[in-house]
């Protein structure tokens, strides 16, 4: 956050793309509410953010991968990848202003188009990157306003080794993100696992078929469902 927008402030901004975000989000969102879905306009977003230490490493490629999945469910579907290297992160002072550049990050999560969020995290001892723990910790604002609440979530894990903990950060991050009203999804059919689970060999997952189709898996799924909540679904 930068000097001029508090942590007040930004709740009271988190608060009103909540109130924004039930245009664009109608189905779970407007399920006990009377006028039912609204019309499906514009695009869905699905956003990425790649939680790894090492730019467009594997962690990264995993990503891509599942949002190119995503982009061949519809045309209707736009991605970014996210690779928070590229941004300086503090670690969260509880009651403190945020002084680093997640203001630039609240705007991207922000934006009304955004359907589905996907985090992506190397596997560091069995658990997830300092780094993406630290993004989600900045989310303060998003568990007080709900402003998530009914966007499309999935957790993509890489590690070194086949079991090398990537199901255990999946979970841990998932937790979160269940906190925070967001709608957590697998890969989906046939296999519908918790998320995406792949190993890097010497930096290259493509050898990792299995593990990259649950890349593929995610994708697909975060975008259906996404749809679906924008009235633009099968
Ligand atoms: C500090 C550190 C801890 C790691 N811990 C594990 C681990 O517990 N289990 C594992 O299988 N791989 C572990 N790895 C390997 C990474 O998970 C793996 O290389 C991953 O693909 C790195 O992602 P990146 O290519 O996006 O940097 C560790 C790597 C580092 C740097």
């Amino acid at each position: 956050m930068t000097d001029n927008l508090d942590r007040r402030r930004f709740l009271e901004t988190a608060g009103a793309v909540a109130a924004g975000a039930a245009v664009a989000l109608t189905g779970a969102q407007s399920a006990n509410a009377a006028e039912g879905p609204a019309p499906a306009a514009g695009k869905v977003k699905i956003l990425a953010f790649c939680g790894s230490h090492r730019k467009g490493k594997t962690t990264a490629a995993a990503l891509k991968i599942a949002l190119d999945s995503a982009k061949t469910v519809s045309d209707d579907i736009e991605t970014e990848l996210i690779e928070l290297v590229d941004y300086k992160l503090d670690p969260v002072q509880p009651g403190a202003p945020f002084k680093d550049d997640f203001e630039k990050l609240a705007a991207k999560i922000s934006d009304p188009a955004v359907g589905g969020i996907i985090l992506g995290s190397p596997v560091y001892y069995s658990n997830m990157s300092s780094m993406i723990k630290i993004f989600v910790e900045h989310w303060g604002p998003y568990k007080k306003s709900f402003a998530l609440s009914n966007k499309v979530a999935g957790v993509l894990a890489v590690a070194g080794a086949r079991n090398g903990g990537q199901e255990n950060v999946v979970q841990s991050l998932m937790q979160s993100l269940l906190g925070m009203e967001m709608i957590c999804v697998g890969d989906g059919r046939p296999s519908a696992h918790g998320g995406a689970t792949l190993w890097n060999q010497k930096d290259d997952i493509s050898q990792d078929e299995s593990g990259v189709n649950t890349a593929k898996g995610l994708g697909r799924r975060v975008a259906e469902v996404a749809l679906r909540i924008a009235g633009k679904g099968k």
